[in-house]
C-alpha cells in the first residue's frame, strides 16, 4: 500500500478502520463484499491498521477446552448475507471438517476453533490491513473552515505514517480492568495474559493460585489452572455467594437481536437501565451453566477423597496484594466478618474483567467537537456514528463504546454482521465525496 511521510501531502480513504479485530474484519468483509457489487466509481476505498503484528482474538484466553457463548451462525457476515464466502460454514467447508461439525450437533464452536475462523477470514481480506501499525493521533484538516477529512497517525517499526480520511471506524476493543491500586507485574496477572505467562512456570511447581472474580473468566481460569497444575491449590475469591449461571435462555436470548438495538436506541433511559438490570445476567459476572456444575463435582469429589485443592472464598474481597521473595501475599477480606486472610500464593490472577477503550484518547482536540448526553457520555446515533458539531463533516463511527445508547451487544460479536452493514449503508447514503472531487483509484490512494 502507498503511504506518506508526516509533512507530506497524505493520501484519502473513504474510510480508515483502526483496530482489525472481529467488528473492523467485518467491516472490510462488509466492504469488499459491497465493491465487489457495484461499479468501480461507486466502490468504497478503505484501509485497516492494527497494532498487533499479525491477527490474535484474546489469544490469551485462548483454553483448549473453551467453546463459544454466542452461536456460530452469529459469526462475522451470515445476519448481514446468508449467502456470504466468509461464513463460518465456508471456513468449516475449507478445512474437510463441514460434515463433522454437523454430527457434533453443536452451536458453540471451541474459542480456539472460532479463532481460526476469523484468521482465515482476516487473510481473505489482508490487502486491506496494515499490521504491526498503532494509531497513536487522530487529527482535523480544515478546509473553508470546515473539518473535511480526518489525518491519522500511525507508528510502526519503520516510524510513523499519516494516512487521510472521509470516515473513521474505530473498533478499539476492550482493556484488561485490574482491581483499584492493584498493578500488573511478574506474579499478578489478569487473565488477558493467562496462556503468555503460564509459560513463564514451565518447570517450576506452583502451590498456591489465587483467583479472583466471580465471571465465565474468572471460572475458566480456575478451571484451567486446577487441571494443568496438579499439585497447586486453587483459591477462587469473589464477592457472591456463589458462581451464578449464565441465562442463554431462548426468550432472553433475544436481548441480542438485531431488533433489541434499535428497541433499546428508541427506549427512554429509565427503561434502558432496566433493560440492563433485567438482562445483565446473560452477559456479565455469569458462568456457563456446564463449567458451574463441572467445578462443583471437582470439589466436591476432593472433599469426598480428603485432598481439597480447589477452595471457594466466597463473599470476600482482594484487600491487598504484596510481592515477597518467592511469591505474592494476596490479603483477602471476608466481607461477613470483616476478618483478613493473607495467602501466599505463586500467582494472583485477576479475573476482574475490561472495559471499552475511550475513542476520545485518540481522537484529541476532535473529542471537543463530539456531543454527549447529560451525563457526559458519548452522544451517538443510531447508525452508530458520533453526533458532533455541523463543522465536522467526516463521519466518526464507533463499534465498541456504545452500550449506553444501543444496549448489550455493544462489545459482542452477535450483532456485529448487521452493525457493519447498517454502518456502511450509512457512509454511502452520506455521499462519499463531494461533486467534483477526484475519485481515489483503486489501490486505495487519492490522485
Ligand atoms: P477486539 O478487542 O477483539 O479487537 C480490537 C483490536 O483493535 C485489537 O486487535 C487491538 O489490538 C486493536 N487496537 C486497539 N487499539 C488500537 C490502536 N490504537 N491502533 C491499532 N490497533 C488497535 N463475545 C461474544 O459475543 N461471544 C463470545 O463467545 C465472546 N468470547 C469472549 C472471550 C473472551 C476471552 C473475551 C475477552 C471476550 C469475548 N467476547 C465474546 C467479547 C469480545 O469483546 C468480542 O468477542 C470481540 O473481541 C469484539 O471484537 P472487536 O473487534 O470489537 O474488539
Amino acid at each position: 500500500m502507498s503511504q506518506v511521510l508526516p509533512g507530506d501531502a497524505p493520501l484519502v480513504h473513504d474510510l480508515i478502520g483502526i483496530g482489525f479485530g472481529p467488528s473492523n474484519v467485518a467491516m472490510a468483509i462488509a466492504l469488499s463484499e459491497h465493491n465487489a457489487r457495484v461499479g468501480r466509481q461507486e466502490a468504497v476505498t478503505a484501509h485497516f491498521f492494527e497494532q498487533q503484528p499479525r491477527f490474535g482474538w484474546h489469544r490469551g484466553m485462548l483454553l483448549d477446552d473453551a467453546t463459544m457463548q454466542v452461536s456460530f451462525l452469529k459469526d462475522l457476515v451470515t445476519l448481514r448475507n446468508p449467502a456470504s464466502e466468509y461464513s463460518f460454514l465456508c471456513y468449516l467447508q475449507s478445512k474437510g471438517r463441514l460434515i463433522d461439525f454437523i454430527n457434533h450437533k453443536n452451536l458453540f464452536p471451541l474459542r480456539i476453533e472460532f479463532h481460526d475462523y476469523f484468521e482465515w477470514a482476516a487473510a481473505k481480506v489482508d490487502d486491506m490491513v496494515s499490521y504491526g501499525h498503532e494509531i497513536i493521533a487522530v487529527e482535523p484538516v480544515v478546509r473553508d473552515g470546515v473539518i473535511e477529512y480526518l489525518d491519522v497517525t500511525a507508528q510502526s517499526a519503520d516510524g510513523l505514517v499519516v494516512h487521510r480520511a472521509r470516515n473513521l471506524v474505530i473498533s478499539t476493543g476492550l482493556r484488561p480492568a485490574m482491581p483499584e491500586g492493584v498493578e500488573r507485574t511478574e506474579r499478578v496477572w489478569h487473565n488477558s495474559d493467562l496462556l503468555r505467562n503460564v509459560e513463564s512456570l514451565e518447570g517450576t511447581e506452583p502451590t498456591r493460585f489465587v483467583v479472583v472474580g466471580a465471571g465465565q473468566s474468572a471460572a475458566e481460569n480456575v478451571a484451567y489452572l486446577h487441571r494443568r497444575f496438579p499439585r497447586a491449590e486453587v483459591c477462587a475469591v469473589f464477592s457472591r455467594y456463589g458462581y451464578s449461571p449464565a441465562d442463554d435462555s431462548s426468550f432472553a436470548n433475544r436481548i441480542f437481536d438485531p431488533a433489541a438495538v434499535s428497541d433499546f436506541y428508541d427506549a427512554p433511559e429509565s427503561v434502558k437501565r432496566s433493560l440492563m438490570d433485567y438482562h445483565g445476567n446473560t452477559n456479565y459476572s455469569v458462568v456457563d451453566m456446564d463449567l458451574i456444575d463441572e467445578l462443583y463435582r471437582q470439589s466436591y469429589q476432593e472433599k469426598v477423597m480428603g485432598a481439597e485443592r480447589l477452595r471457594f472464598l466466597n463473599v470476600s474481597r482482594l484487600t491487598g496484594v504484596k510481592e515477597t521473595d518467592d511469591g505474592v501475599r494476596a490479603t483477602v477480606k471476608s466481607l461477613i466478618t470483616g476478618e483478613e486472610t493473607p495467602l501466599d500464593a505463586d500467582v494472583v490472577v485477576c479475573a476482574t474483567g475490561y472495559r471499552p477503550a475511550d475513542p476520545l484518547g485518540l481522537l484529541g482536540e476532535l473529542g471537543g467537537r463530539c456531543h454527549r448526553d447529560d451525563q457526559g457520555r458519548l452522544s451517538v446515533e443510531r447508525d452508530y456514528r458520533l453526533a458532533t458539531d455541523d463543522e465536522l463533516r467526516c463521519g466518526i463511527y464507533l463499534q465498541g463504546g456504545t452500550e449506553h445508547t444501543h444496549g448489550i451487544t455493544s462489545p459482542l460479536l452477535s450483532n456485529t454482521a448487521i452493525r457493519v452493514g447498517e454502518i456502511l449503508d450509512s457512509i454511502l447514503d452520506r455521499g462519499l465525496r463531494a461533486v467534483g472531487e477526484a475519485r481515489p483509484v483503486a489501490d486505495g490512494v487519492a490522485r
